[in-house]
């Protein structure tokens, strides 16, 4: 490879200050930085040392103040109400400024938390850009997640002000989230001063009632009577511009801190370079605002590279059809789209011909991106088929921001090879490493995938409230390396295949769960001695759990019984998102000598593919039981 790509990507290593020093130009500051890259101490990294700036001004104010005020900054697309809506720069500017003014008359200010538990509707975009306009910290959970998760991050984050939404719709389905709220901050230790909540008179008479608790609950509407536009206030570069919380190893969810000043070098560089978006151009991201993909791409990407982003309340099926991706690219030109490989298996699934597209005309449509899982080669041959244009997997995380490896089509488009996310992006040093932290000696050879310190701008500086755990979750097992949790190979192009996880993280339709946080769950149950969760090979959602239980004695429930509970009570504890449907009691768990539970061994056995009986092996004689277990529920059929 000697192309413009490589040129650029060499020199984002050999030369970090002149390269994103060079990025960062293109930024409004308030005050310059001392220094790009400063890694003095690590395995931290300050970049922009001493620079001061602001998100929702590099977002929307600048664009405004560039002219280009009356360009569309977001469409908001809500199959699922029947509205399409249109917002300029300009407008969005002043709901934001205005939604700033209500967040800072209840005291929100500089470095201040706000919870935002939203549907997919512009205001959960506009209270993001509210926070971030005064200075303060957002962290936005999905709405698929159940009370408990969102008062474990209540506690974590400790907001002053929740916002929130009387319900979302899924489908067809209303669900009410203010007893969610509610029951959250029951569950709470801490207690938010406020919490702005916003009715959907569309819904009519299907919206849910929203019980108000005084003095702590006021609508959306009233919060902003009145109150005088707020303006952007300036934070360091290191300041954190949000919190995200994602699953990783425990129950206990990883509140990883985005700095500020990073991230909008990074998402302008990456918006242009890896997605080929300009100024003007529309892109939409079909994900959620809950999750980092719609925390960088739908809202601040986009917005900062003065594109146009699309906000879809709806599914790529059922609302109302299979065809309703193409209705959005063709209806709004999209010029780009972003989404997980889950969501066009399941496009494929019901229209496998996609005879729906011929309805539309997608000419405007340039590029298909997919990340979040592995795009699996089936998903991307149809879309590359059904499309005809360039489908990109691109691979990045929660903690990075923006990808470690993709096609940069924006620079020029490498060959594309099935399977593989292609090279890393400007800033990401990437090696494959041995159990023993040295990098592989061949190319092909399967590894644990590292990212060499420091990081690219735009990953996390931290996990919330924690430096220690930060240090201990993620560069203690390789020093001078950042360890993603991927396990896989570069080969002799320098490509990077990402093949699997190597912790308890699995990944349900596009979205991040632990196996360890179901686990808790079960083993709370009353009649439960011990259980494991696998993540078993699922044709629609790539991977969905499965939990293996064994009884204390003297249970006198049916299995199925007590299976239903700790299906309810994972859905009731984490939430629906973790599509926790299938459990099968066994007598005996197979474990090492050393008792560590063999649930790779376990996953391989239900997913029908090989592998080596373990050498530490307590009792074979189990696998043969789990195998058995596995049999009546479709799983373990061939090895
Ligand atoms: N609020 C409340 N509940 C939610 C929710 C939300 N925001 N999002 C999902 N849920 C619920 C779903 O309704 C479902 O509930 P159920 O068990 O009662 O049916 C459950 O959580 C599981 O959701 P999901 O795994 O998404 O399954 P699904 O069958 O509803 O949809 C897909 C499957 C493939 C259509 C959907 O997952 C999808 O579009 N995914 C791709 C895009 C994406 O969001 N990727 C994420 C990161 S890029
Ligand atoms: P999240 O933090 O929710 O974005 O999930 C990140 C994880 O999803 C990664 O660590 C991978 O395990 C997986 N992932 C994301 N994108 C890809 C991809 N393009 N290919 C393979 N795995 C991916």
């Amino acid at each position: 490879m000697a192309g413009e790509f490589q040129a650029i990507y060499d020199r984002s290593i050999s030369d970090p200050n002149g390269f994103w020093g060079e990025v960062a130009e293109d930024v409004v500051w308030t005050k310059r930085w001392d220094r790009v890259l400063n890694h003095d101490t690590p395995p931290f990294t300050r970049w922009f040392d001493g620079g001061e700036l602001n998100t929702c001004y590099n977002a929307l104010d600048r664009h405004v103040d560039e002219g280009n005020g009356e360009r569309t900054a977001l469409i908001y697309d809500s199959p699922v109400t029947g509205v399409v809506d249109r917002f300029t720069y300009r407008e969005l500017r002043d709901r934001v400024a205005t939604f700033a003014g209500a967040l800072a008359k209840r005291g929100v200010g500089k470095g201040d938390r706000v919870i935002i538990y939203m549907p997919m509707v512009p205001e959960a975009v506009i209270a993001m850009l509210a926070t971030v306009r005064l200075g303060a910290i957002h962290s936005v959970v999905f709405g698929g997640f159940a009370a408990h998760e969102l008062a474990v991050r209540i506690d974590d984050a400790t907001p002053k002000v929740i916002v929130s939404a009387s319900c979302g719709i899924e489908g067809q389905r209303v669900i009410a989230y203010k007893p969610l709220l509610d029951g959250a901050i029951e569950q709470a230790k801490h207690k938010p001063d406020a919490c702005i909540l916003l009715p959907r008179p569309v819904l009519g008479e299907r919206e849910p009632e929203m019980a108000r608790v005084e003095g702590r609950d006021v609508l959306w509407a009233d919060a902003t009577c009145g109150v005088e536009p707020a303006e952007c206030v300036p934070v360091g570069a290191m300041d954190p511009a949000y919190i995200l919380y994602t699953s990783g190893t425990t129950g206990r969810p990883k509140g990883v801190v985005r700095p500020t000043g990073s991230h909008i070098v990074a998402l302008r560089w990456s918006i242009k370079n890896v997605y080929g978006i300009k100024p003007g151009d529309v892109f939409w991201t079909a994900s959620d605002v809950g999750w980092v993909v719609g925390h960088s791409y739908i809202v601040y990407a986009p917005l900062i590279g003065g594109a146009t982003t699309v906000l879809y309340e709806g599914k790529p099926v059922g609302t109302p059809d299979a065809g309703a991706f193409w209705r959005v690219i063709s209806q709004h030109k999209v010029k780009a789209m972003f989404t997980a490989p889950t969501a066009l298996r399941a496009i494929k699934k019901e229209d496998s011909q996609a005879k729906l597209l011929a309805q539309y005309d997608i000419s405007a449509f340039e590029a298909q991106y997919l990340a979040g899982e592995r795009c699996d080669p089936d998903t991307l041959k149809w879309a590359q088929e059904t499309l005809k244009v360039p489908v990109i997997d691109n691979w990045w995380q929660t903690e990075t921001g923006w990808p470690i490896a993709a096609n940069c089509r924006g620079i020029e488009l490498l060959p594309f090879k099935p399977g593989s996310p292609t090279h890393p992006c400007p800033g990401w040093q990437v090696d494959i490493l041995t159990a023993e932290g040295h990098p592989v000696t061949k190319p092909g050879e399967i590894g644990a995938i590292a990212i060499k310190l420091p990081m690219a701008p735009g990953a996390l500086s931290t996990l919330w409230g924690s430096d220690e755990r930060f240090v201990e979750s993620y560069m203690s097992e390789f020093p001078g390396y950042y360890q993603t949790g991927d396990a896989g190979i570069r080969d002799e192009d320098g490509y990077i295949h990402v093949m699997a996880r190597t912790d308890d993280v699995i990944n349900v339709a596009g979205h991040r769960l632990s196996t360890g946080g179901m686990e808790e769950v079960l083993s709370g149950h009353p009649d439960v001695a011990e259980c494991a969760v696998v993540g078993v090979a699922d044709d629609l959602k790539g991977q969905v759990p499965l939990g293996f239980l064994l009884l204390k004695d003297g249970v006198n429930k049916t299995h199925a019984q007590v299976i239903a509970e700790v299906v309810q009570r994972v859905r009731d504890q984490i939430g629906p998102v973790a599509a926790f449907k299938q459990a099968t009691v066994v007598n005996r768990l197979p474990k090492t000598r050393s008792g560590k539970i063999l649930r790779a061994t376990m996953q391989k056995i239900a997913d029908g593919e090989p592998f080596n009986m373990p050498a530490t092996i307590d009792d074979p004689a189990i696998l043969d039981e789990i195998r058995e277990a596995l049999r009546p529920m479709g799983y373990a059929k061939a090895e």
